[in-house]
């Protein structure tokens, strides 16, 4: 079988160095990668690296090898292009169509998939301009992941740093499971929530679940290789952050509630994995609490949490957005999942059935799909990832 061709855009970002990490990651699983840096980046890493590693000519102009038409063809061939890392100069160039070199032809000339992994100053990613840009990209179907949160060039830290080059090979691994279709959620902004909320009691108690987040952060993972823009609200997982997400930490069911309103105001969709309390301690003590000799424990009052999935679905901030619940069920699994879809008035529901092989914190999952049209889909038991990727099929028609 002929291998995956990828063409790995390097362009002039003191990151580039993490792009031979990137580059190794892709030839090593069996991938035919052509790097094609910028003129620039060959200041942080030179052509004889890109060369020896990937085992072609690399170039970063388009007048070396005219008879083959490099600035046509090494586009027109490829399953996948990856620029790591993107600068704020690449992604302006790509957005407006220029074709000043051999990587920005090679952009214009590409038919697939085209993965974007951004790295730069926080100011420069915030300014409107790049945010602009990226924004036209995503929109004509490209996949631009956020960069991660950390320390910068120099002593800075903030958001900007090009995420973890095995997690850009992941999502390029994704992005060619997919084949040669375009993206489905780019331009798109998706809202989840993962995790189990944690109610405290006193400043060292709390009352929990046991929801690990793993299915919230599988539709983070998949989203993002569909080109959506994700936040994710993430509640006491402990979890790797999944790379190309906007992260959100919250503790409990009150400040998950208003990361997700807050979030869920410009997002396409909402989706809300979390195991979210239904009720909290009415009462928060100050000091830890104490056993008294000889006395009973005083007994807990509880409130009740307001029900965020049923507030988001009736809000609806956008009128075309799309809001999927999840709910965990044991008995008359389709029926009580039924009724609880119209009383959260989602389009979407995804319901587990709660069994003994199926506990929380498993890496694999079971479900059926309701829909608020009346279609209901069974997904059979296997990764969390897969149950996701089901969510974001039934979601993509309904965006449309
Ligand atoms: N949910 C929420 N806010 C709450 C409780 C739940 O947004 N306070 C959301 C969960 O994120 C999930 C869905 O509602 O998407 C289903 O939660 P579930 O606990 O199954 O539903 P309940 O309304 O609590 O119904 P019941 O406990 O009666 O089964």
């Amino acid at each position: 079988m002929e291998k995956p061709k990828v063409v790995l855009g390097v362009s002039g970002g003191i990151a580039a160095y993490k792009a031979c990490e990137l580059l190794r990651r892709l030839t090593e699983s069996g991938h035919d990668v052509r790097v094609v840096p910028t003129e620039a980046s060959l200041h942080f890493v030179g052509a004889a690296t890109w060369s020896a590693l990937s085992g072609h000519p690399v170039s970063t102009e388009v007048w070396n090898d005219v008879h083959e038409v490099p600035h046509v063809r090494i586009g027109q061939h490829a399953d996948l292009v990856v620029v790591a890392p993107a600068t704020a100069d690449l992604l302006a160039r790509a957005a407006h169509g220029l074709a000043d070199d051999l990587l920005t032809n090679t952009l214009l000339t590409a038919r697939c998939p085209v993965v974007f992994a951004p790295a730069m100053h926080t100011e420069m990613w915030e300014h409107p301009a790049t945010r602009e840009n990226v924004a036209t990209l995503r929109r004509r179907g490209a996949v631009v992941i956020e960069p991660a949160v950390g320390r910068l060039t120099g002593v800075d830290t903030g958001k900007g740093r090009l995420p973890d080059p095995g997690e850009i090979f992941e999502v390029c691994r994704r992005v060619l499971a997919r084949g040669p279709a375009a993206p489905d959620l780019a331009g798109r902004h998706v809202v989840i929530s993962a995790g189990g909320t944690r109610e405290p009691l006193d400043p060292v108690r709390y009352l929990g679940n046991r929801s690990s987040g793993k299915q919230g952060y599988a539709l983070a993972r998949t989203a993002v290789a569909r080109g959506a823009r994700v936040t994710l609200v993430e509640a006491n997982t402990g979890l790797p952050d999944p790379s190309g997400a906007d992260i959100v930490r919250v503790g409990t069911a009150t400040q998950l509630r208003e990361a997700v309103l807050k979030a869920a105001a410009d997002a396409d969709v909402v989706v809300m994995a979390a195991a979210v309390a239904d009720f909290r301690p009415a009462e928060y003590a100050a000091g830890k609490i104490k056993k008294k000799d000889g006395q009973e424990p005083a007994p807990i009052a509880l409130v009740r949490n307001p029900d965020i999935l049923a507030e988001v679905a009736g809000r609806r901030a956008r009128p075309e957005q799309i809001v999927v619940g999840f709910a965990a069920e044991t008995d008359n699994v389709l029926a009580n999942g039924r009724e609880k879809l119209r009383r959260k008035g989602c389009d979407l529901l995804v319901v587990n059935e709660v069994g003994e092989r199926r506990t929380f914190g498993a890496e694999e999952n079971e479900a059926v799909v309701l829909a608020a049209d009346g279609g209901e889909t069974p997904v059979p038991f296997g990764p969390k990832e897969a149950l996701a990727d089901t969510v974001w099929d039934l979601v993509s028609p309904r965006l449309a």
